[in-house]
C-alpha cells in the first residue's frame, strides 16, 4: 500500500517535472556506426546498456569505479577483433577525469557518452555537504572537462576520416525545472541539458552530432543509490530501450525525452512557482515516507543515505 502511494507520488514527479525543447532534424537514415566509443558509467543501468546494445564493430573504452564490475562487462562483451579497454576513475576526482581524457585521446575515440550521474534525496541542507558536492563534481564538472577534453580530438579526426563523431550527454526529466528534496540533482542536469544545447549550438557545421538524452523513470541502480525506496516506478522503461532510442536520436535531434510523454512537459501547463511548490509538496510526502520507513536507528532527518 506504501510502496503503491510512492510510486504514484514518483510518477506524478515525473509527469510535473519538465519541458522538453527538441532540435530539428538534423541527419536522416539509421544510426551512424562509430567505430570507438567512451562510456562513464558503464557498469550499471543506462551505461552498460550503451555498451551492450552498440554494435560489436565498435570498440569500447568503459569507464566506472568499480574493477570488478568493469571486468565483467569487459568478458560479456567481448568478441574475436574487437578492442575493449577499461579505466577505473571516480569521476568526482579532477586527476581521474585528467586520465579518463587522456585514455578517450589516445583510444581515439569518435563517440563520447557521459552517462555516470548521482543524487540524493534530501533537502539540501540536511544532505551531508560531501554528497551534494559529489552529485555537481559527477554530473557537471566531469561532464564539462571530459567534453573540452576530448571533443576537439574527436572532431579533427572526424573531419579526417570524413566521418561523424558523436557526443550524448545524459540528463533527465528532472533537468526541465526544480525538483525540491532532489535540488542539486535536477540543478546538475539543467546544467546538463543547457550545456548539451549550448555546445550543440557552438558545434554546428563540425562534424560532430550532439544530444542530451532526457530519460524519465528507467529501470536501474540509479533510484535505489539516490535514497528511493519501492522500486522502480510503474512504467519504467527497460535501460537497452533509453539507449536504443538515444543513439537513434543522436543526429536527429538535440534534446531526446524517454519514458513520458512530451505533452507533459509544457512549461505552460503550470507555471514554474506553482510546479516547483507542487512538485516540493509531492516530494516533501515522499521524502517523509522514506523517514519513517528507515530503521529505528536511523537518524530522523529528511535524507537518505546513497552509496558512493
Ligand atoms: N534511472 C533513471 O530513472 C534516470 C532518469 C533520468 C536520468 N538518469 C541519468 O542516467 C544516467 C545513468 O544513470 P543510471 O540510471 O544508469 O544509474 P545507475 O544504475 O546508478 O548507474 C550509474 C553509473 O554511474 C557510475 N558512477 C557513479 N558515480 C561515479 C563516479 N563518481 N565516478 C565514476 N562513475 C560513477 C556508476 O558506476 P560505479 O558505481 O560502479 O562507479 C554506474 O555505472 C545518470 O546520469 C542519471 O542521472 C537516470
Amino acid at each position: 500500500m506504501e510502496r503503491d502511494m510512492v510510486k504514484r507520488e514518483g510518477c506524478l514527479l515525473e509527469a510535473l517535472v519538465s519541458a522538453a525543447l527538441s532540435g530539428g532534424d538534423t541527419r536522416s537514415g539509421t544510426p551512424l556506426a562509430y567505430r570507438r566509443a567512451l562510456i562513464t558509467g558503464a557498469t550499471s543501468g543506462i551505461g552498460r546498456a550503451f555498451a551492450e546494445v552498440l554494435p560489436p564493430t565498435t570498440d569500447l573504452l568503459l569507464v566506472g569505479r568499480n574493477p570488478a564490475a568493469l571486468a565483467e562487462v569487459e568478458r560479456k562483451l567481448a568478441r574475436p577483433g574487437r578492442t575493449i579497454e577499461t579505466v577505473e576513475a571516480d569521476l568526482a576526482d579532477e586527476a581521474s577525469v585528467a586520465t579518463v581524457v587522456a585514455r578517450g585521446d589516445a583510444f581515439g575515440i569518435d563517440l563520447l557518452i557521459n552517462n555516470a550521474g548521482v543524487g540524493r534525496l534530501g533537502a539540501v541542507v540536511s544532505n551531508p555537504p560531501a554528497s551534494e558536492r559529489n552529485a555537481v563534481a559527477v554530473n557537471v564538472m566531469a561532464v564539462v572537462l571530459l567534453t573540452r577534453g576530448l571533443v576537439p580530438g574527436m572532431i579533427a579526426r572526424a573531419r579526417g576520416d570524413r566521418r561523424r563523431a558523436g557526443l550524448i550527454i545524459l540528463a533527465s526529466t528532472a533537468a526541465f525545472g526544480p525538483v525540491p528534496y532532489f535540488t542539486t540533482y535536477a540543478a546538475s542536469k539543467a546544467f546538463d541539458l543547457s550545456f548539451a544545447e549550448g555546445v550543440a549550438e557552438e558545434l554546428r557545421g563540425q562534424p560532430i552530432d550532439v544530444l542530451a538524452l532526457c530519460p524519465g523513470a528507467t529501470r536501474s541502480q540509479f533510484g535505489a543509490r539516490a535514497g528511493f525506496s519501492g522500486g522502480n516506478l510503474p512504467g519504467a522503461l527497460d535501460p537497452h530501450t533509453v539507449a536504443r532510442q538515444g543513439l537513434a536520436a543522436l543526429g536527429r535531434h538535440r534534446v531526446k525525452v524517454t519514458g513520458i510523454d512530451q505533452a507533459y512537459l509544457n512549461p505552460a501547463l503550470l507555471p514554474r512557482c506553482v510546479a516547483t511548490r507542487v512538485l516540493g509538496g509531492v516530494m516533501r510526502a515522499v521524502v517523509d515516507r522514506m523517514a519513517a520507513g528507515s530503521p529505528p536507528a536511523a537518524p530522523p532527518s529528511r535524507s537518505r543515505s546513497v552509496r558512493g
